[in-house]
């Protein structure tokens, strides 16, 4: 789907606009909203480019840089903190030799920090594009990530 048919899919409507950047950014293979897309988004829907980058700025769900297949979001929310966040963040550096912000050299895992995920009574919790994870240990998280690179036969 491009982004036209995407905006007819919301009738254009501008108080759509957050699913609309959403579906935008699913669009791209490397998860994020290119300076193109948000050009084309702003020709269409007739809104400044600099409104459409400040909305999309101010949620962090979104990036305008390419990312990995798959976003690795650690909690990092008091819940989450007190019941070893940190451990699990290093665990996930570690495993997959990035930092915060950094992604994989083979384009397959980009590490980020959240806030909560409303699912603190499994904490330390982490998630992986649209799915979550609790009662994480530096243990599960090799498994996780092994798990995921069995499926992309990496
Ligand atoms: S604080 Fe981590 S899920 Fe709520």
């Amino acid at each position: 789907m491009k982004v036209r048919e995407i905006v007819k899919k919301y009738k254009g409507k501008r108080e759509n606009l957050l699913q609309i950047l959403h579906e935008i950014q699913d669009l791209d293979a490397q998860n994020y909203i290119s300076q193109e897309n948000i050009f084309i988004l702003s020709e269409i829907m007739n809104i400044p480019v600099s409104d459409i980058t400040g909305t999309a700025s101010f949620y962090s769900m979104f990036s305008f840089q390419p990312r990995g297949k798959y976003i690795i979001r650690v909690c990092a929310s008091p819940p989450c903190h007190i019941m070893g966040a940190e451990t699990i963040f290093e665990a996930i550096s570690k495993e997959l030799k990035i930092n915060k912000g950094e992604t994989t050299s083979d384009g397959l895992f980009t590490l980020e920090e959240t806030s909560c995920l409303g699912i603190c009574a499994v904490a330390p919790a982490i998630m992986i594009n649209d799915t979550v994870y609790g009662y994480l240990t530096a243990e599960r998280i090799k498994e996780i990530i092994a798990q995921i690179r069995e499926e992309e036969g990496k």
